[in-house]
């Protein structure tokens, strides 16, 4: 018996997540493509989040939720991890607090401890937009020159970095937001690097526009499919925002994982599944596709949905980078879990 050991913790706050390059997209869409190449060849564990919901006091709809998101990456990165997130409407309407908050834990799968605490609030935004980048560099037409979107918050702005990262020919995004301050604010944000049209609703943002991408925290439809349907590729980061009609009518539908979207009782798509309205053969998995073992685009004018919920891997593979990127900057805070442990 050796002396017993006090593990180190490596605290990782935003700021030090940032300067481990955080908001780096381009290396955000490699890591999450290198994580559905690991999902497809059997090198992730991820069993299926879970999830607890909360009425908003003033809605009254789900507008509070806590989501557990317990990961093992295998292949050559062998890492354990949780991403435990939440969001909140209340933090939307008071504006003090961004509406979803997420920490991350990784651990050393040998000796069972933690190596790293960070905040995973970036790591969600970039990572959630990314995986809709990797789709659509499998999905979409990518010489598209106009972008329709809906939500200009957190999500809104990776999206913008997502689209811009993977459409070379990229001209113009068409924003919509309930609070127009929002979309305003990113067209400022990025005016030297893309033309941001403020829609005034979203049929105007959508309308005409060759790529799609919707991210509001609203939970019941405001899209209709007449509108959509020319668009090439439909990137749905929210939950239920178009129509069930939208997702009956696509040429292919494209989920990041059908394990969490399918177990996911109050989403169209796992309602359309029950219900016997839609055959889950029609519903394809992202892994399959950038894999190779499936191509589903053949013809340009296809209109391809893809409705993602996020996958834990996606936070873990991100922060493995940030927390190696850390170590070797000397950043961050180390914490101890215990000088001397009890009951050894
Ligand atoms: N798929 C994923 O992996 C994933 C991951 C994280 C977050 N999300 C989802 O992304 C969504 C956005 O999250 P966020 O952090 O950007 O929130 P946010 O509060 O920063 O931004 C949401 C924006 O949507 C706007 N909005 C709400 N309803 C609208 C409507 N009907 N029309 C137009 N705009 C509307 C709000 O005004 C707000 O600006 C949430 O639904 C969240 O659950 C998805």
């Amino acid at each position: 018996m050796g002396a017993a050991k006090s593990p180190e913790i490596l605290f990782l706050k935003q700021e030090d997540v940032i300067k481990a390059g955080v908001l780096d997209m381009k290396k955000t869409i490699d890591d999450i493509e290198t994580v559905f190449k690991m999902y497809a060849a059997g090198e992730i564990d991820q069993p299926v989040k879970t999830l607890m919901e909360f009425p908003d006091p003033i809605t009254k709809d789900r507008g509070r939720l806590v989501v557990s998101m317990p990961v093992y990456l295998g292949g050559n990165i062998k890492r354990a991890g949780v991403k435990w997130a939440a969001e909140s409407l209340e933090n939307q309407r008071t504006g003090r607090l961004p509406y979803g908050i997420d920490l991350v834990i990784l651990h050393d799968l040998d000796a069972a401890h933690p190596v790293a605490i960070m905040d995973g609030t970036l790591i969600t935004a970039m990572r959630t937009s990314a995986a809709s980048g990797v789709a659509a560099k499998y999905l979409a037409n990518l010489d598209s020159k106009i972008a329709g979107m809906v939500g200009a918050g957190v999500i809104g702005r990776t999206a913008i970095e997502t689209y811009l990262a993977t459409f070379p020919k990229l001209e113009e995004v068409r924003m919509f937001d309930l609070d127009h301050s929002k979309s305003e604010g990113l067209a400022q944000e990025f005016r030297n690097r893309i033309k941001i049209r403020v829609a005034d609703d979203a049929r105007q943002a959508v309308e005409g526009a060759e790529v799609i991408a919707t991210q509001t925290t609203t939970r019941k439809h405001f899209l209709k499919r007449e509108w959509i349907k020319g668009a090439n590729f439909y990137a749905q980061m929210g939950t239920n925002e178009a129509e069930e009609a939208e997702i009956l009518g696509a040429d292919v539908l494209v989920v990041d994982d059908w394990g969490a979207i399918g177990h996911y009782a109050p989403g169209y798509l796992a309602q359309l599944v029950n219900a016997g309205t839609l055959d889950t053969s029609r519903i394809l998995e992202l892994k399959n596709i950038v894999s190779g073992k499936v191509k589903p685009r053949t013809s340009p004018n296809q209109h391809i949905l893809f409705k993602s919920m996020g996958m834990g891997s996606e936070d873990i593979i991100v922060a493995e980078r940030i927390y190696q990127t850390a170590k070797a900057m000397g950043i961050g805070q180390t914490l101890k879990l215990w000088d001397n442990p009890l009951w050894l």
